[in-house]
């Protein structure tokens, strides 16, 4: 069978590169064959952590609805903005909630991660304190991230990249991560 792929771009901004990348990360899984799976991060909104309201009212249906969607699925790729070095506090947020949900639906997800940003490092340093948060809750997080500097000439007015080996890069990357995401698939049998 093919794997199965969530996407998700996670920024509220309505142009964000971001989940204009992760349109395109989408595409070029599909083309891959997999069977892929977008969330707009809007439909993910959660409030601020507050473990009271976790005893009183439960997981929020924000953090319920990204729990199930991992659950559903072999592995996931998620283009994140670059916030004062880190990841944003946004999607943090939406990760401790999701991490209130048993069993941890990252637990044995493979995981790409993307980002876009408009300064000259591409978000890479975001990235780096993203994985942390996931591989703690057991996501296959891919050695290899597609961090894309300049982002507003970077991409095309059509969510395509200019620069045909900066294009050819991300594809590559993008088919190694569905086919190692559908062995993994495979192996755990379901
Ligand atoms: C930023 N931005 C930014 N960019 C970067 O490369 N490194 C950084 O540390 C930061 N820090 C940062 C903090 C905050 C609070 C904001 C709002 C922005 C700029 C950021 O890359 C830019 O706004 C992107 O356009 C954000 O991604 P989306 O929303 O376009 O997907």
């Amino acid at each position: 069978r093919p794997a199965r792929v969530a996407v998700l771009g996670a920024s509220l901004r309505k142009q964000s590169f971001n989940v204009r990348l992760a349109a395109l990360a989408a595409r070029m899984a599909a083309t891959h064959g997999a069977e892929v799976r977008t969330v707009g991060f809007g439909d993910l909104t959660v409030p601020p952590l507050d473990t009271d309201a976790l005893e009183t009212d439960g997981v929020p249906e924000g953090a319920r609805r990204f729990g199930d969607l991992l659950t559903e699925t072999d592995g996931f790729i998620i283009a994140a903005p670059e916030y004062n070095y880190s990841v944003s506090g946004v999607l943090k947020n939406l990760i401790d909630w999701t991490s209130r949900i048993r069993p941890w639906p990252f637990t044995g997800r493979n995981g790409l991660l993307l980002s876009a940003s408009t300064g000259a490092v591409g978000g890479v340093r975001g990235l780096w304190a993203l994985r942390v948060p996931l591989e703690g809750l057991g996501a296959h997080v891919y050695p290899d991230m597609f961090p894309l500097a300049y982002a507003e000439t970077a991409l095309t007015a059509d969510d395509d990249l200019a620069d045909s080996a900066l294009r050819e890069r991300l594809d590559r990357l993008v088919g190694a991560f569905v086919d190692l995401t559908r062995t993994h698939a495979l192996r755990r049998n379901v």
